[in-house]
């Protein structure tokens, strides 16, 4: 029996879906819209997703990938109009286990399902005898953090391109270098060509090198980093920025291993592994023509999609005694304990430039406190304060701030229903916060059934992080 979640707005094919799946001993649950699909599916583990593509609030594509890097990792199949040939091309290229045509779904599903299920098992049972991975750099135990490094750990093993994505900060460098370090390749050159740095008149000679003559100032003839990239890895990072007509060349190398110096008449080899990184959503480039489709599908062989910070803050505390220890070891000052209202405060900060920036503010923070051997809140610059402050009451929802100034005003007992439905309030949102927004520990915490407790907060308007950071 496999747990399915069907992402779908068409309420009549979920439920023959439903029917169709439960007759063959599956657990089904369905979701209407894209929000409520990765709402379910971040609060419980599915083994297969059948997500449709257009969906009333966004385009199921486009979060496919947001779907396969959740700790279950699911397997995800697409369900396409009938004809769009594109939407099943980009399906596959986003990683898809396969797409079935609409009309058809009923009737074809059961191959692709059992499939999928057969190698879902394959890969749970490989992925018992995990790698030891080196992974000093990289801090946190949480299911986000750790399905990311079993990726990792997986890919280490081959040679198949990898494809790092994340927003800034998250660690996208670390994790390229640990790919290096765990592989075969390890002990030859980890090579980085950081294409965003790189003019876009030089970013060709860097990669492939260049002949004598090859244009004014090339005095001497100069190997490129793809041949000192030879028997190792090379790290481009920031792709998105390479140009078009360079990610023709480079799509040439990475087929064949050959390319030319600019300049040059005579081909090169060179056996390299590639890893790519960005902070740029690569299929919106490809469908507005800056990035070409067949390099992507070359480099995105595995593709590790890094959380940001916000979403797994379960590893801040760990994080932040990491960062402060390794700190106060480089300016040979005494360790430093965090209070607990500290870490609560760094986990509620949103952190859009993410570890980086958290290692950024422990820096600032180590230095204010320098003679200090307790790191509390007020320890943190002001503007994290007031802004957790503001934010803070933003989040509660109106009646809070309604009920809070009735009670100072009248100083007598409130009715019972008023005074239940401002306990409910103070109550939820002290429970959200506590469990940072954490509905099965939420669960376990006030014994209340799961459902309750999304009826309660609805109830109550209450705004996950999620909701708040999407406006
Ligand atoms: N999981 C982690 N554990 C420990 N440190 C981390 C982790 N992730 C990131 N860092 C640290 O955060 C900083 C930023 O990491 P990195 O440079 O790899 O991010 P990035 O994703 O490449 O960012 P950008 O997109 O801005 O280049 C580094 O100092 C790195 O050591
Ligand atoms: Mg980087």
């Amino acid at each position: 029996m496999a747990d399915i979640l069907i992402v779908d707005d068409d309420k009549m094919l979920c439920s023959m879906l439903v029917r169709r799946l439960e007759s063959v001993d599956h657990a089904v649950t369905c979701a209407y819209t894209l929000t409520d699909g990765i709402h379910v599916a971040q609060e419980a583990d599915f083994d297969v997703v059948f997500l449709d593509v257009k969906l009333p609030d966004g385009n199921g594509l486009d979060s496919l990938s947001q779907f396969a890097s959740l700790p279950s990792t699911p397997e995800i199949i697409i369900m396409t109009g009938a004809g769009d040939s594109s939407g099943a091309e980009k399906a596959i290229k986003s990683g898809a286990w396969s797409y079935l045509e609409k009309p058809h779904v009923i009737r074809d599903l059961l191959l692709p399902l059992t499939r999928a299920l057969e190698y879902r098992k394959e890969k749970q049972t490989t992925s018992v005898i995990k790698v030891a991975l080196k992974r000093d750099k990289i801090i946190g135990e949480g299911p986000a953090i750790t399905a990311c490094l079993d990726k990792l750990a997986n890919a280490a093993t081959g040679d198949a391109s990898v494809l790092i994505t994340g927003e800034t900060g998250t660690g996208k460098e670390v994790f390229a270098r640990a790919l290096h370090e765990n592989s075969p390749r390890a002990e030859k050159p980890f090579v980085i060509i950081d294409c965003a740095s790189l003019p876009e008149t030089l970013i060709e000679s860097t990669l492939f090198g260049h002949a004598r003559g090859a244009f004014t100032g090339a005095e001497k003839a100069r190997e490129g980093l793809i041949q000192l990239a030879n028997g190792g890895t090379l790290f481009l990072d920031e792709v998105g920025e390479l140009p078009l007509d360079v990610q023709k060349k480079f799509l040439r190398v990475i087929q064949e291993g050959r390319y030319r110096p600019v300049g040059s008449t005579t081909e090169y080899y060179s056996d390299f592994r590639v890893v790519t990184a960005t902070n740029r959503d690569l299929d919106k480039m490809v469908e507005a023509g800056m990035f070409r489709a067949d390099l992507l599908f070359r480099l995105r062989s595995f593709h590790i999609c890094l959380p940001p910070l916000r979403m797994r803050i379960e590893d801040i505390p760990v994080l932040a005694r990491h960062t402060v220890s390794c700190l106060c070891d480089r300016l040979q000052i005494e360790q430093k304990v965090l209070t607990s209202e500290f870490i609560e405060h760094l986990q509620t900060h949103p952190w859009p430039g993410n570890v980086r920036e958290l290692q950024q503010l422990l820096e600032e923070v180590c230095a204010r406190a320098y003679r200090h051997h307790t790191l509390f809140s007020y320890h943190l610059p002001d503007h994290i304060r007031i802004d957790q402050a503001q934010r803070k009451l933003q989040n509660r929802p109106e009646g809070y701030e309604k009920a809070k100034t009735l009670r100072k005003e009248l100083n007598r007992p409130l009715p019972w229903k008023e005074y239940k439905a401002m306990m409910e309030i103070e109550y939820l949102t002290h429970l959200m916060t506590y469990t940072a927004e954490n509905i099965q520990e939420a669960c376990e915490i006030s014994g209340i059934s799961r459902a309750r407790v999304y009826q309660l907060l609805n109830k109550i308007e209450y705004k996950t992080t999620q909701d708040r950071l999407k406006k």
